[in-house]
């Protein structure tokens, strides 16, 4: 996506060939500035802090981190230490086990003196690949804006999403902003509301910024507000992201999400969550049971930073000193409330059905993988 008329995405590597650059996203929405990375343990910082973010995002800097990992020893050893760091980041999405598997994979047939080369390249086949899955989601979802836009010519197309699941969360485009950017660019009037993700407002902080930067109507609510606008008929449709989704169906994505699907039923809002087939776990059915929840520092929901009149960034505390608090940072959403997955080959119903019709070569491998596994 553009900034000020330039093209970027979220990762590329420097003009030097080899150090890896992105863009911090703790700083936004108030600082825009890059950050170099150069060593595996810069990386899984990055990841950790979420410098980077968003599930198909960490999944693309984690493959480069084992490039850089390649840089300072390209063994067997090495190798396995670099996957083990940047697999202990970050828990709950599977885009990231997914890129390492796939790192990894490729490296291990690779001899030790070819393996920095070839990581490179699979890193790079990884971000390109995550741009033309995203832009196909777009162009499925703007099927579903634009037969929303048919019934309605006459008033903007009414959209809410949780967290964020944009261009910043993705090397570029987004999952469920990707059909928002493209109704916007078709000249489909649109507007999004925009939850702001407490703890740590990536939906304040990252939506509203990428959104504003394009050009697109929005509006920030707080987090409860949803199922308000939805009774009132002001939501056409909801659309998130994911971090996993199960086999059968089930999806992780942000805390609050499952309310916002438990509105959306009520009221019979259409609910969908776009997403690339890298974020499904072929190996797991029950989400609520089996995707592990990551769980994330106190400071996070105690605090809050933001802009003071003065144009400084403060910090300030936001809970009794003397309080517990818990950041349970994922939720599980059955299957049963998502009326269907927009992915890069169309849309399919929330089930082990609609996504194997969809992937049915995915399956097969995964059935291989789990066989050599028992072997
Ligand atoms: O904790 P974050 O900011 O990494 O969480 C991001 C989300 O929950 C997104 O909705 C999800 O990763 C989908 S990204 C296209």
């Amino acid at each position: 996506m553009k900034i000020d008329g330039k093209h970027r995405r979220t990762i590329w590597v420097e003009p030097d060939g080899w150090a890896v650059g992105i863009i911090d996203q703790t700083l936004l929405p108030f600082d825009f500035a890059t950050r170099r990375i150069e060593t595996v343990e810069a990386m899984a910082e990055a990841i950790r802090a979420m410098r980077v973010r968003g599930a198909p995002l960490i999944g693309a800097a984690a493959a480069y981190g084992l490039a850089l990992a390649m840089r300072e020893d390209p063994g067997d050893r090495a190798l396995e230490s670099a996957r083990a760091r940047l697999a202990s980041t970050r828990p709950t999405a599977i885009n990231l086990r997914w890129a390492l598997d796939r790192m990894v994979e490729v490296l291990m047939i690779t001899p030790p003196d070819e393996r920095l080369k070839r990581a490179y390249a699979e890193a790079a086949d990884i971000a390109d690949e995550d741009v033309e899955v995203c832009r196909a989601i777009g162009r499925h979802g703007l099927d579903l804006i634009r037969a929303i836009h048919q019934r309605n010519p006459g008033r903007p197309v009414e959209v809410l999403t949780h967290c964020n699941a944009g261009w910043l969360a993705t090397v570029d485009w987004g999952t469920a902003t990707a059909p928002i950017y493209m109704a916007h660019d078709a000249g489909i009037p649109i507007h999004v509301w925009v939850d702001e993700t407490r703890p740590r407002n990536q939906g304040a902080f990252l939506t509203a910024w990428e959104l504003g930067s394009h050009g697109v109507p929005h509006t920030v609510i707080v987090d409860n507000a949803g199922g308000h606008l939805m009774q009132r008929g002001q939501v056409d449709l909801c659309i998130v992201g994911t971090d996993r989704v199960t086999a059968r169906g089930d999806v992780a994505n942000k805390i609050g999400t499952y309310l916002k699907a438990l509105a959306a039923r009520d009221t019979g809002v259409p609910f969908w969550v776009a997403l690339p087939s890298s974020t499904i776990d072929w190996t797991l059915e029950d989400g609520l049971r089996d995707i592990p929840i990551e769980q994330r520092g106190p400071e996070e929901v105690a605090e809050i930073a933001g802009r003071t009149e003065a144009g400084t960034i403060e910090r300030v505390q936001l809970v009794p000193d003397a309080s517990a608090v818990a950041n349970v940072a994922f939720d599980v959403t059955p299957a049963r409330l998502v009326t269907g997955f927009v992915t890069e080959r169309g849309l399919c119903a929330a089930s082990f059905e609609g996504l194997s019709g969809l992937f049915p070569d995915q399956v097969e491998r995964a059935v291989k993988r789990a066989a050599a596994n028992d072997a």
